[in-house]
């Protein structure tokens, strides 16, 4: 390998705050924040970094005292307007030095009107919409009295057994780098302090959704180029766009406590990246840090996080009881408590909260109808079409009777998914009423059949399968109900629960069309359910508007757009499974691939290709990344390159012709995928590098240009090593992450 590196970014700013420009808002923050912690005392600084859970419904006038004592800096969970405004009072007139509290809330996909899971949104592939779902949500948060939001989650997942893949944008550090930075965007917009803004939080710093066999705040165990170039890219990418705080994770990294890690919170965000914002613990985990087994005791806890970068810790309160006499004790420096309290205050500043604390508790505005509106668009566009045999869909409006089944197709809070702890389930439509709503009431025959998702209670099959003998065509709502993914909802088997599988193998008996929406918080494994579904809409858990959108597509008023942002796996047994996978020294493939039940009896040890695979579930995931149908055709051609070769100051233009062969107008996104093909370390065979949201009409074609540098190239070959590899790279341009026009180019 003669090759010479390029290293481009191996720099690490070990004061960013000395070397970057402050404008004039900036200093005039960091004068009034400077000032206001000179009137502090060692205990009411303390006080700044600790968030409390509210308890005022318990104990009013015990959280009143706290705060009138400066024991509290922020408040978690305290959605009542007039309380927050009774609390702020308290804060800003009744204690010494009148500083106003931050209250966080998990709006985690909307408030009051709830948007599709993240892992949903991540399917529309549009930015600009989950920007402005965002925006909606910090609205309708802000005007409760909530500042922070504990969101987004830019944790990188690629085992669908974690519970917590519903709260991201998937498996891909490209698509969730863009999507969480369009989140950040729509939360805190250009001026925090604004009444319809709130401060963003990237979660959960670092490499949570790694935990080993997606078990909840699991170990994880990876390397240092992994971390880089995968799991640290989303953080990187939000710390750039100006998220406001970020998250210490629950887990540990090969060792190290992400609570304890200074590596993490220091030298990398800090140092590195110039992160001006604060760090919030997750709930408890600095003294969760006695049961990794990384300290003694809550006194050492709290050295060790304040040490490492935690500014705030949440809900417990080793930070309460230790720091102050740690510091008379001399074992932690009060610069490291100042430097915290000042992060703390700066957002505090920037969110205005010191010149108006309050919520004006008359104005709200929730569910309101423009909102509406984009929680559909947004649904709509995370609808994904695995399967659409012979073109069963769109129905016609005047398809006559239709049958509606399963325990998904009516219930309007397990459509809202995971996180909905302010959704308002009377704004909900269900498929049910919009279907009825589309072909008129009198044309839908109304089955539920099983009770709840896990239902194992097949005794009412009968009045399923009657509904579908009436009837013209079958639409089966199925999937997981809400509770089954999110925070410490793994689950080892990822298949349909209950009976829900038996129940559409009894349906497809009937011959008629059987039409199956999935509703699930993560991709679940549905192959056993392929062979009898004519066709298969993957719809996440989609929201408030979800039924709407359902409707829409199925009765071809709207088109499918949604592409998927994580591979939908055979079984779990495959899990994790992802595009960006390495090719190995065996790449598995079809001319060597021998399906387990046709292995001959006895057959020689060595005749059996001895490649990466499973014997039974192959080496491919059911559904790959990036992919999803349309109810047109799309045909990619003439791929050009501005160039065969760029060196590292050029940039190659990428180019291919998209023509909608098909008879419906459609949105198409086409994905850039690159491979270097050979590298000082092991590159994957093929990286998302950009994509692009087009509306191309019937008949109509057009074309696509990309545009790539060598810092799109880039990648960490050590933890402090970051390079571009002259050589040889190849180009996709595609509809998903295993089909598309390839190209090649070399890099001097
Ligand atoms: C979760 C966080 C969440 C926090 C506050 C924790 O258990 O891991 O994601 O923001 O609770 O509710």
């Amino acid at each position: 390998m003669n090759k010479i590196y390029f290293l481009i970014v191996a720099i690490i700013f070990f004061n960013s705050c000395s070397t970057k420009k402050v404008d004039k808002a900036d200093s005039n923050i960091e004068t009034k924040v400077d000032s206001v912690l000179a009137m502090l005392s060692i205990d009411e600084k303390v006080g700044q970094m600790n968030q409390l859970s509210s308890f005022y419904n318990s104990d009013p006038d015990g959280l009143k005292a706290m705060i009138r004592e400066g024991k509290v800096g922020s408040l978690l969970n305290e959605v009542n307007p007039d309380v927050v405004n009774e609390l702020q009072r308290v804060a800003t007139k009744e204690s010494k030095h009148g500083i106003p509290l931050i209250i966080g809330r998990d709006v985690i996909h909307g408030f009051k009107t709830v948007f599709p899971i993240p892992l949903g949104q991540a399917a529309s592939w549009n930015p600009a919409l989950v920007e402005k779902s965002s925006h909606i949500a910090a609205i309708e948060a802000r005007s409760k009295g909530v500042t922070w939001t504990f969101s987004p989650m830019i944790d990188i997942a690629r085992d669908p057994r974690w519970g917590r893949v519903a709260e991201g944008y998937g498996e891909d550090p490209f698509l969730t780098s863009t999507l969480g930075n369009a989140a950040i965007k729509g939360y805190q917009g250009n001026n925090l302090s604004a009444n319809d803004r709130i401060a963003a939080c990237a979660k959960h710093f670092a490499a949570y959704g790694a935990a080993e066999a997606g078990r909840e705040y699991n170990t994880v165990i990876t390397s240092n180029q992994e971390l880089r170039n995968v799991y640290l890219k989303p953080f990187q990418s939000a710390s750039h766009t100006g998220a406001a705080t970020f998250m210490a994770a629950f887990n540990e990294i090969n060792g190290i406590p992400c609570s304890g890690n200074k590596k993490l919170l220091t030298d990398v965000l800090r140092n590195e990246w110039g992160f001006k914002g604060f760090v919030v613990s997750d709930w408890a985990s600095i003294p969760e840090m006695i049961n990794h087994g990384f300290a003694d005791n809550e006194t050492d806890c709290a050295l060790i996080a304040a040490n490492a970068g935690v500014d705030m810790e949440m809900s417990s309160h080793t930070y309460l009881d230790n720091l102050a006499n740690l510091i008379k004790q001399g074992k932690i420096s009060e610069t490291v408590v100042d430097n915290a309290v000042r992060n703390i205050l700066r957002v505090k500043f920037q969110l205005g909260l010191f010149s108006n604390p309050y919520v004006d508790t008359v104005k709200s505005s929730f569910a309101a109808d423009s909102s509406l509106i984009i929680a559909k668009e947004l649904a709509l566009e995370s609808l994904v079409l695995l399967k659409n045999e012979n073109n069963v869909l769109p129905l016609s409006t005047k398809i006559g009777k239709v049958a509606v089944i399963g325990p998904m197709s009516n219930d309007r809070y397990e459509q809202l998914g995971t996180w909905v702890f302010d959704c308002d389930t009377n704004t909900t439509v269900t498929p049910l009423s919009a279907i009825r709503a589309t072909i008129g009431n009198n044309k839908v025959i109304y089955a539920k059949t099983l009770a709840y998702s896990r239902d194992k209670n097949t005794g009412r099959f009968y009045q399923a399968i009657s509904a579908a003998r009436s009837a013209n065509a079958v639409l089966v709502f199925v999937g997981e109900e809400s509770i089954l993914s999110g925070e410490a909802h793994g689950r080892a088997h990822i298949d349909l629960p209950g009976v829900q599988a038996d129940l559409i193998k009894e349906l497809h008996k009937s011959g008629k069309p059987i039409i199956t929406v999935v509703m699930a918080g993560r991709p679940l494994a549905i192959s056993n359910i392929l062979p009898y579904s004519n066709a298969v809409i993957f719809a996440w858990h989609p929201g408030t508007m979800g039924g709407t959108a359902i409707a829409d597509v199925l009765f071809g008023k709207e088109n499918f757009s949604g592409k998927l942002p994580i591979s939908i796996p055979v079984s779990a047994g495959q899990c994790p499974i992802y595009y960006a996978k390495k090719n190995t020294g065996r790449p598995a493939d079809y001319n060597s691939w021998i399906p387990m039940d046709k292995i001959p009896v006895r057959a020689p040890q060595t005749s059996l290709g001895n490649a990466s695979q499973h014997l039974d579930d192959g080496f491919e995931p059911l559904f790959p990344f990036g992919f999803g149908m349309s109810y047109t055709t799309f045909e990619y051609s003439n791929i050009n390159l501005s160039s065969p070769s760029i060196s590292v100051k050029d940039t190659l233009v990428i180019s291919a012709t998209i023509t909608n062969t098909g008879k419906f107008d459609g949105y198409e996104t086409p994905q850039l995928y690159t491979h270097d093909v050979v590298g000082s370390i092991t590159r994957p065979v093929k990286e998302l590098k950009a994509f692009q949201k087009i509306k191309i009409k019937s008949g109509e074609s057009v074309n696509v240009t990309f545009k790539l540098t060598a810092s799109d190239l880039a990648f960490y070959k050590s933890w402090n090593e970051e390079v571009v590899e002259p050589g040889l790279f190849y180009v996709w341009i595609g509809p998903s992450s295993n089909q598309g026009l390839k190209a090649q180019f070399t890099l001097q």
